[in-house]
């Protein structure tokens, strides 16, 4: 409690044909991270970008990027992701055969390394591999699209993996990704996240990009400044 919230803004929802300004536009309203969803067509029914965009949001700005990898064997392309300029990269426990090698190959290219679980996959699973990350996703809708509604599942799962953390003394960041907006995100929170990836509640908010981050803080009742 009392740990602040940090909003790390997926760009799955915003404006391709204008990336650079809608990310500068995120960074003025005052978000922490840029949440880049990167998906092949084979782990999820959908496909994104890859490093090249990753590439382009690094010119863009100087917020931490927050690479999601919704991709098979994701091992295959750390040292593409770290180089395009990821700064945190986090793969699906379902999609690595080698999970623990590949959360130590993330580390040893000097990335903080993340561990994403799926709505049915045990939190449980993290308890193998906490000495590894830096960074728990708990995914609030199954992974592939933008826009989805918020699973109320999710809790239980988010308390779990807080009681994992804790009692293993982690510092790990909690993340929880899928269908959060100012109505979802403060049960988030005091289920023990402390980091909201959301891509329609930032970019597709009717008032705008600052409107978006302004309702997202004061759901979960942080002050904003204007
Ligand atoms: C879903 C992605 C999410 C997605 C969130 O597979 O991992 O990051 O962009 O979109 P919203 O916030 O619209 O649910
Ligand atoms: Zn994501």
């Amino acid at each position: 409690m009392g740990e602040p919230v940090l909003l790390s803004a997926s760009i799955l929802s915003a404006d391709f044909a204008r990336l650079g300004g809608a990310i500068r536009e995120a960074e003025s309203a005052g978000v922490d991270w840029i949440h880049i969803d990167v998906m092949d067509g084979q782990f999820v029914p959908n496909i994104t970008m890859g490093p090249v965009v990753v590439q382009a949001c690094q010119r863009s700005t100087g917020l931490p990027l927050d690479v999601h990898l919704m991709i098979e064997e994701p091992i295959r392309f750390l040292p593409e992701f770290q180089r395009a300029g990821a700064d945190s990269i986090t793969v699906h426990a379902e999609a690595c055969t080698h999970l623990h090698r590949t959360l130590q190959a993330i580390r040893d290219l000097g990335c903080s390394a993340g561990v994403a679980l799926n709505p049915a996959t045990p939190a449980s699973i993290v308890a193998e591999v906490l000495d590894l990350v830096d960074l728990v996703l708990v995914m609030s809708v199954n992974p592939g699209f933008a826009g989805q509604t918020f699973l109320a599942s999710s809790l239980t799962r988010i308390g779990q993996v807080r009681n994992l953390l804790d009692h293993a003394g982690s510092q790990a960041h909690l993340q929880v990704d899928g269908g959060l907006t100012a109505e979802t995100a403060p049960g988030v929170i005091e289920a023990g996240a402390n980091v909201l990836a959301a891509a329609s509640a930032i970019f597709m908010h009717p008032d705008g990009v600052g409107a978006g981050v302004r309702a997202l803080r004061q759901g979960v009742g942080q002050r904003v400044s204007n």
